[in-house]
């Protein structure tokens, strides 16, 4: 599937799109004394975060400004998401609400871009039944974006994908405004192939494909060299990378790259965590002992309905050699609650595993039906009030195994990476390599380092520490 790479795009070799990029910034320098102002909000995962950061890298070449800030936004660009029906709702809400800014603000321009107007329909849909939308890209849009702006900035015309326009690629080059130092994110494989039955994900993000090795290298040493201290690499199926080599050795690559940094990495499907992977997160020094690993479901019918193309039991053999080689590694999951036809039954197998696994935290999630995926058609006869008494209950169980998992690392001292200051006076803000926030009082000048820390007390969601100096 991912044999060829010439779904690779070089953005400075773009000639039109440089062009158009060119145009826009002439136009924006001749009609703004400062710069204009721009408002890029992803939704989402952190993939869409990612992009955004590349939105905003392609907007500052055209001479936008930044702004957090509604009222002054002069473009609003929302990177948004389809994953839920709830995070489709928010996005036809929030555009909505604009009708009357647009009103109040004639040369306001509105885009959306992303997975949700990736569905030919979403993007069908805005233009006709929001005509103050100007631009509406998809999930590829970038060898597209600087031409849809100059036309609906400089043309004054509305710029609307059609079916097909924007193929699956990966554009190398783009221009990143990062946010979050000292943390950074390196997208390194688009898409997903797995078309698991109730996600939507593989229709709107296309087919899985890879970035070269050298271009993954060459962006982390650029990154790392710039102090960045904290490197995700990003992916759908993260560890399903083909660019010739495999993730783990892509893995050994980056944690062979001089200076002292920590290497994280989400989202790993089951399916393809081999034991390769695990030795080599146990090996590598830089590698965080953090291992995000969604299980969906603990019983076996409805993995398989939901076509993971793993057992339980598969899961739970590559949980203990996870342990086994990596004794303070830290698990996280996803869960789904209510999927079609899942019974008590199914949903206390559910309960069992995650009490047996023992996770730090769980990102759970009630199933939300999505158009056009296979379980669309599922009959679902479980009632939506005893779905949401299930939840509950696993979010009960989970609360439970969390905070002893936080209770345990008291006394413990952790090597933590300071993000920056925390909430009160002379308080500062970091994670674990577990992934865990830990709060202690410091000097501010130790952000962007890392620092041995004695934790003291356990809240629910953080750490209290006393730095050892
Ligand atoms: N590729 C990753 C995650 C993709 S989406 C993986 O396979 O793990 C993130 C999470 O959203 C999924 O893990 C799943 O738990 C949840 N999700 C996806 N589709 C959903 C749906 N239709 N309803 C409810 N949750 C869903
Ligand atoms: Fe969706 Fe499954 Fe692909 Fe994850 S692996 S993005 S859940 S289809
Ligand atoms: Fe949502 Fe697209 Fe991510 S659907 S979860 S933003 S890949």
């Amino acid at each position: 599937m991912q044999k060829t790479q010439d779904y690779i795009l070089d953005y400075t070799r773009l000639a039109a799109q440089r062009q158009y990029t060119g145009l826009v910034r002439e136009h924006l320098a001749r009609t703004h004394e400062t710069p204009p102002l721009a408002l890029v909000h992803s939704f989402g995962c952190q993939q869409n975060a990612a992009d955004g950061e590349k939105l905003r890298g392609m907007l500052a070449e055209m001479g936008y400004g930044f702004t957090d800030a509604l009222e002054e936004a002069d473009f609003i660009i929302y990177n948004t998401c389809a994953v839920r029906e709830n995070a489709e709702k928010r996005v036809f809400g929030t555009v909505g609400a604009l009708k009357q800014y647009k009103r109040q603000k004639p040369g306001l321009l509105i885009a959306l871009v992303g997975c949700m107007t990736q569905q030919q329909s979403v993007a069908d849909r805005l233009k006709r039944s929001y005509p103050h939308v100007d631009i509406v890209a998809g999930a590829d849009a970038w060898a597209s974006l600087p031409e849809r702006i100059y036309q609906a900035l400089c043309q004054g015309k509305r710029s609307i994908k059609t079916e097909g326009e924007e193929p699956d690629t990966i554009v190398e080059g783009l221009p990143t405004r990062r946010a979050g130092w000292p943390k950074a994110w390196v997208t390194v494989m688009y898409g997903c192939n797995n078309f698991c039955s109730y996600c939507i994900v593989p229709y709107v993000r296309g087919r899985e494909r890879s970035r070269r090795p050298e271009d993954i290298l060459r962006e982390v040493e650029g990154l790392v060299g710039e102090g960045y201290k904290d490197i995700t690499l990003l992916g759908q199926n993260v560890n399903s990378y083909a660019g010739g080599i495999t993730f783990a050795q892509l893995l050994k690559e980056i944690d062979a790259i001089p200076g002292e940094f920590r290497i994280r990495f989400m989202t790993s499907h089951p399916k393809d965590c081999t034991r390769e992977l695990l030795d080599t997160m146990a090996a590598c020094r830089k590698v965080s002992r953090h291992l995000h690993l969604p299980v969906q479901s603990g019983s076996d019918v409805i993995l398989e309905r939901m076509n993971r193309k793993y057992t339980v039991e598969r899961y739970k053999e590559l949980i203990a050699y996870a342990r086994e080689k990596m004794p303070d590694l830290s698990l996280t999951s996803d869960i789904i609650v209510g999927f079609p036809g899942e019974t008590r039954e199914d949903f206390r197998q559910t309960l069992d595993l995650v009490q047996e696994v023992g996770y730090t935290a769980l990102y759970t999630f009630l199933y939300s039906r999505r158009g056009g995926t296979k379980a669309e058609n599922f009959p679902d006869p479980v009632p939506p009030e005893e779905k949401s008494r299930w939840f509950q209950e696993l979010l009960e169980v989970q609360g439970r195994i969390g905070e002893g998992y936080m209770q345990r690392q008291v006394g413990s001292t952790l090597r933590v990476l300071v993000e920056g200051p925390g909430k009160g006076e002379g308080k500062l803000t970091s994670r674990s390599d577990q992934n865990i926030i830990v709060e202690f009082t410091g000097d501010a000048g130790l952000a962007g380092q890392f620092a041995e820390v004695e934790i003291v007390s356990a809240r629910n969601w953080a750490l209290e520490g006393r730095l050892i100096p």
